[in-house]
């Protein structure tokens, strides 16, 4: 195995002196391994052809300017909900490590659609899943909240606490879009899905985090965010109660801040790592729009299997994206041990962020 990794940089080695002058590198406390994957999608899909015939919109419009084909749906009627799907992906990804849910430390449940301000989604996994008295929290960071919670759970890990930590990006977006010409402009991009990955401490000290960063800019919100009454408008935004409970993006504006922000973040990554772009296997991005995504590949020279993309087949689904692009490469065989991957995740808050793993 040690053969066939790529070489190591100091800042991989884990006795190396700790530069604690720059933000996001770290000591190497006790290695982290992603041990195994799961995800779940709603039975139920949208086509743009479905999308076509409840609202002024074409196929070629949605795939020109998102790449999106298909997206999954969950339908209440159906029983489907959001703590449902994190459960299912959950139980998959315990199924692929051969662990049952009594293996489990702790349960963080990335997601800005909770069923309700309380319970948590991640308390509702514990209740699905017959588990009690273990930690269950969520956290929400909209699109970036995967991304945030593998670099807060990478850091529980650290302190020698735990030994089996679930990590689910779970999200039913599509309950505050609205299916219509009026509410296109974001109707066409989302769906729902949960991605699962479960963390194990190791004895090993190479696997772990090598850098991560977390960011904001709230004032940004005013370009995306969901309304719940007068009072959570941004400012200058005047009242209409259509908007309520529906996402309100300003489209061109989120597209620049994406474009601009997400090179600057691998840029950055790579600069508290000592690492090239080149020295990472996979870029695994919150996927959003593929136009974004290209623009980023093809900025930093990047071969199109370091940057795989499946917005075609499940639009943005918020926090599941990231996991799920990492569980269908794990299904394919292509994540191995020693690999470096790069976690990335924009959105909502507005945050960004990134986790730059050594598997
Ligand atoms: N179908 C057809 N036409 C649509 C449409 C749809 N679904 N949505 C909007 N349009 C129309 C607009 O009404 C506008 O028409 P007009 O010129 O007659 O006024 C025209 O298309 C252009 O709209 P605009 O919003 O400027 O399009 P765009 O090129 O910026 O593309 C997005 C829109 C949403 C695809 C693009 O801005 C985007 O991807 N932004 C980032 C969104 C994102 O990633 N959000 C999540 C972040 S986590």
């Amino acid at each position: 195995m040690a053969d066939s990794q790529p070489p190591r940089s100091p800042a991989h080695d884990p006795n190396a002196a700790i530069n604690t002058a720059r933000p996001g590198v770290h000591a190497r406390p006790p290695g982290v391994r992603i041990i195994a994957s799961g995800i779940a999608v709603p039975e139920k899909t949208l086509t743009n052809s479905d999308l076509e015939k409840i609202m002024d919109t074409s196929d070629e419009w949605i795939v020109q300017r998102t790449g999106i084909r298909n997206r999954h749906i969950h339908d209440p009627q159906k029983g489907d909900s959001v703590s449902g799907l994190a459960t299912e992906a959950l139980r998959n990804a315990l199924q692929d490590a051969g662990m049952v849910p009594d293996d489990l430390d702790l349960i963080v449940v990335a997601t800005m659609t909770p069923e309700s301000p309380t319970p948590s989604v991640a308390c509702r996994v514990t209740t699905k899943l017959g588990v009690r008295n273990i930690g269950a929290f969520d956290l929400n960071a909209a699109c970036s909240g995967f991304v945030y919670a593998l670099n807060t759970v990478f850091g529980l890990m650290a302190t020698g606490a735990y030994r089996n930590i679930a990590l689910i990006g779970a999200d039913t977006i599509t309950q505050h879009v609205e299916y219509s010409t009026y509410g296109r402009g974001s109707a066409v991009l989302f769906g729902d899905a949960a991605g699962a990955v479960i963390l194990q401490r190791t004895d090993d000290p190479m696997p772990g985090l090598l850098a991560h960063i977390l960011h904001s800019d709230g004032p940004g919100s005013k370009d995306l965010y969901v309304p719940t009454d007068e009072r959570t408008l941004p400012e200058g935004v005047e009242y209409n109660p259509r908007h309520v409970n529906r996402v309100q993006m300003h489209g061109p504006a989120v597209f620049r801040f994406a474009v601009g922000t997400f090179p600057k973040l691998i840029e950055e990554t790579l600069e508290h790592a000592g690492l090239q772009a080149a020295d990472v296997d996979y870029y695994i991005c919150h996927q959003s729009n593929v136009r974004i995504l290209k623009a980023a590949q093809e900025r930093f020279g990047l071969e199109d299997r370091q940057f795989p993309i499946n917005i075609d087949r499940y639009g943005n689904t918020v926090a599941a994206s990231v996991p799920l692009v990492f569980h269908e490469l794990r299904q394919g065989g292509k994540i191995q041990p020693g690999q470096r991957v790069m976690f990335l995740g924009f959105g909502a808050g507005l945050t960004w962020a990134s986790s730059l793993w050594q598997l």
